[in-house]
């Protein structure tokens, strides 16, 4: 762990569960995971990998299932492709292969069969140690000029408990995402978390704040994974654990995220990645603009 200004010791490891079956985005996921697909020039994990490593992680360990060892590769080194770049003189797309084996020190263990957001976190108890410890979902990244994991791991080390991130929903869209029930605090976009429901009816939502992928989390979490039987879906919810903490007493807190999120696990949410990141580029992005303007004005096709 590090310190930080207030002296309170902050996570430095990071969990990214990837050992999902991946249905929404089927058939592409049947032999890639989604963790994989490309956004622009890179896997989505990379995006992922790098929101961990600017925010001072420096320990990540994927989760990962039957068919997904090669998420792990793309964090090794490849001398065989740095050796034809450097022949070639590619010296910019030597350092981006180059970069990839340097953002952290990257881990793996496996998941044996996909039994819930929760049990994938279990699997991790050996590796984490005693440790509070960061979650990244494998299918959701914050933009990187609008950071939201380094407030959230400063929270996590002043209370000792857990730390949530939620985005607004629009109301009527409350029974597709987890909702919490709050309290405010005296900090802007910082909120007192006393319950979480599942897809609550909007008439049921006790708020429109969902829960985003990112979850900071102590130790005692994995106690409660182990006591936490199958949930909904039969699978092993890693918001049961929580709660069960919650009514333990460990503090929850929430940061609301007001920057802009990617979430690549559908095909819609992947597409608005890819052309949202792709006019950012500053090597491909005036170009790809000119052409989208033609395109959506139907001069191009
Ligand atoms: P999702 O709810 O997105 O599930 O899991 P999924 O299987 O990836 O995708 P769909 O819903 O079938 O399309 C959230 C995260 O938790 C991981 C997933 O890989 C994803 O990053 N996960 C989920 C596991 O690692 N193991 C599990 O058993 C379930």
């Amino acid at each position: 762990m590090t310190t930080n200004a207030s002296g309170a010791r902050r996570a430095v490891k990071a969990v990214i569960p990837a050992a999902g079956l991946a249905t929404r985005f089927l058939p592409a996921t049947k032999a890639v995971p989604k963790e994989l697909l490309p956004v622009v020039d890179r896997p989505v994990l990379q995006y992922i990998v790098e929101e961990a490593a600017a925010a001072g992680i420096t320990d990540v360990l994927l989760v990962t299932g039957r068919g997904k060892t090669s998420m792990v590769d793309h964090f090794d080194r490849r001398p065989d492709v740095e050796a034809r770049l450097e022949e070639k003189g590619d010296l910019e797309r030597l350092a981006e292969v180059r970069r990839t084996s340097e953002l952290a020190n990257i881990y793996t263990c496996r998941q044996g069969e996909p039994l819930g957001l929760g049990h994938a976190v279990g699997v991790a108890a050996s590796h984490i140690g005693g440790e509070p410890f960061a979650v990244l979902l494998g299918d959701e990244f914050c933009d990187v000029d609008e950071p939201l994991l380094p407030s959230m791991l400063d929270l996590q080390a002043q209370t000792g408990g857990i730390v949530l991130a939620f985005v607004e929903v629009d109301p009527s869209e409350t029974s597709r995402y987890g909702i919490a029930s709050i309290e405010t605090t005296d900090t802007e976009d910082v909120v007192k978390v006393t319950g979480l429901v599942e897809k609550p009816s909007p008439a049921e939502a006790p708020s429109n704040l969902a829960v985003l992928g990112r979850y900071v989390l102590p130790a005692t979490i994995f106690d409660a994974i182990a006591d936490t039987k199958p949930g909904s879906g039969g699978e092993i919810q890693l918001t049961d654990a929580m709660a069960a903490l919650l009514a333990d007493g460990t503090p929850v807190h929430g940061i609301v995220y007001r920057g802009h999120r990617y979430d690549t696990g559908m095909p819609l949410g992947y597409l608005q990645a890819v052309v949202q990141l792709a006019v950012k580029r500053p090597d491909l992005g005036e170009e790809f603009r000119r052409w989208l303007g033609e395109f959506v004005g139907g001069g191009k096709g």
